[in-house]
């Protein structure tokens, strides 16, 4: 069985820590990134915590060349493509650059795969690409839409895997839409090391509860919600990663391989939703955070945030279903791991 993977963006957030899950399920890795969101020192703590030198190649997904090389080099299973920028703001700010990077990105690591016959994907959705849900929980087959940049370059690429698997059937494409991916690995050595002031809801929270920032801002409080905050579903970043080991499995048992089963047939076009399932608001987060770090952590309430819906969670039954995989770490989990790591790198990998 072949089970080397490429993982693009292996620095980051995400790809960290999913490398250490690879690794530990038996895949072999080689990590592609251009380090433009993220470090080598990450790659240094993944050799550290796995025992052993990762294999790191610095490129970009845009350099047809380069990946044309890796690819000649390598006999890999197949792909998971973390590489992506994703700040929505940003992505407001700078549209070119965000289609540029994740869309034609994208194309041209897909015509990489495709002319070394690699036909095995797992990519970086979002829940994103639901835009303000018309019901709760929300399933696969849910209404897509979206209203900012970075959004749309995650759906688009999305349309693009639907018709390359309706092109040829030989494609297993399995998009994870990730609900709120937060937590650090338990050694407090990997974690989220985001370059500015935080968006996103737990870094901040993090960076105030040690000292870096003064105060949260709370986006809204009057949400039609439980308390007028807004409504996530946070995922511990350890079982998102342990999601993407199970999605490979799955493509390991069901997608055709040069070297597998001559039998078997494609996965095509499957879109996996990653989350809890459960909906935890920006104050029981705030108070859970406050617990778990014992320090204080003001706050003020301010405006809705402009493009932020009221409430987003996941129906996390089909990958359960179909993948036998299933979040297992709590909010308090999320926020001792965050914590742990907020504390032994106040500054990041710097
Ligand atoms: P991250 O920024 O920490 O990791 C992305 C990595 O991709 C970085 O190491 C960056 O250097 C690399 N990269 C970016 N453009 C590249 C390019 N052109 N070529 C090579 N490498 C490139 O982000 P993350 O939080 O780990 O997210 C990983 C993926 O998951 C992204 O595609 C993101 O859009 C998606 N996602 C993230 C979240 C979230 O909240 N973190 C939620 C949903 C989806
Ligand atoms: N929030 C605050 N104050 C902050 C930051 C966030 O009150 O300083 C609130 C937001 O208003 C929202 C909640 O916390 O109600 C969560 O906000 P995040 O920015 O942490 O997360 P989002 O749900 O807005 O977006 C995240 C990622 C997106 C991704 C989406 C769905 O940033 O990239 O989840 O997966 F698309």
């Amino acid at each position: 069985m072949k089970n080397k993977i490429l993982v693009t963006g292996g620095a980051g957030y995400i790809g960290t820590h999913t490398c250490i899950a690879l690794h530990e399920a038996g895949y072999e890795v080689v990590v592609y990134d251009n380090l433009s969101n993220s470090s080598r020192e990450a790659i240094n703590r993944i050799s550290t915590l796995i025992g052993q030198p990762i294999d790191f190649i610095e490129g970009d997904i845009r350099d047809a060349n380069m990946l044309r090389e890796v690819f000649a080099a390598h006999q890999f299973f197949g792909v998971i493509h973390f590489a992506g920028l994703k700040a929505v703001g940003e992505s407001v700010a700078k549209p070119l650059l965000y289609y540029n990077n994740n869309v034609s990105g994208t194309i041209t690591l897909l015509q990489v795969m495709a002319e070394y016959d690699v036909k095995n994907l797992v990519f970086s959705s979002s829940a994103t690409v639901y835009g303000d849900p018309e019901t709760l929980p929300i399933d696969e087959v849910s209404a897509r839409s979206c209203t900012n940049p970075y959004g749309q370059s995650k759906l688009a690429v999305e349309h693009i895997l639907e018709d390359l698997a309706v092109s040829d059937a030989s494609w297993s494409l399995i998009p994870l839409r990730y609900f709120n991916p937060v937590g650090a690995h338990p050694s407090g050595q990997i974690g989220e090391d985001p370059n500015d002031i935080p968006n996103n809801l737990m870094p901040y929270i993090s960076q105030v509860a040690v000292g870096k920032l003064e105060m949260l801002s709370i986006f809204g409080n009057d949400y039609p919600t439980v308390d007028g905050t807004g409504v996530r579903d946070f995922i511990h970043v350890t079982d998102l990663a342990q999601g993407h080991v199970a999605a490979l499995n799955y493509l390991q048992q069901h997608a055709s391989s040069k070297s597998g089963s001559d039998t078997a047939s494609s996965v095509g076009f499957l879109p996996i939703n990653l989350g809890t399932g459960k909906g935890t608001s920006v104050l029981d987060l705030v108070a859970a955070f406050t617990k778990v770090s014992k320090q204080p952590i003001p706050y003020q309430f301010a405006a809705r945030r402009a493009g932020d819906i009221a409430s987003c969670y996941a129906s996390a039954d089909k990958a359960k279903e179909l993948l036998g995989w299933e979040a297992k770490l709590s909010i308090t989990d999320m926020c001792q791991d965050t914590w742990r790591w907020q504390s032994m790198n106040p500054n990041g990998y710097k």
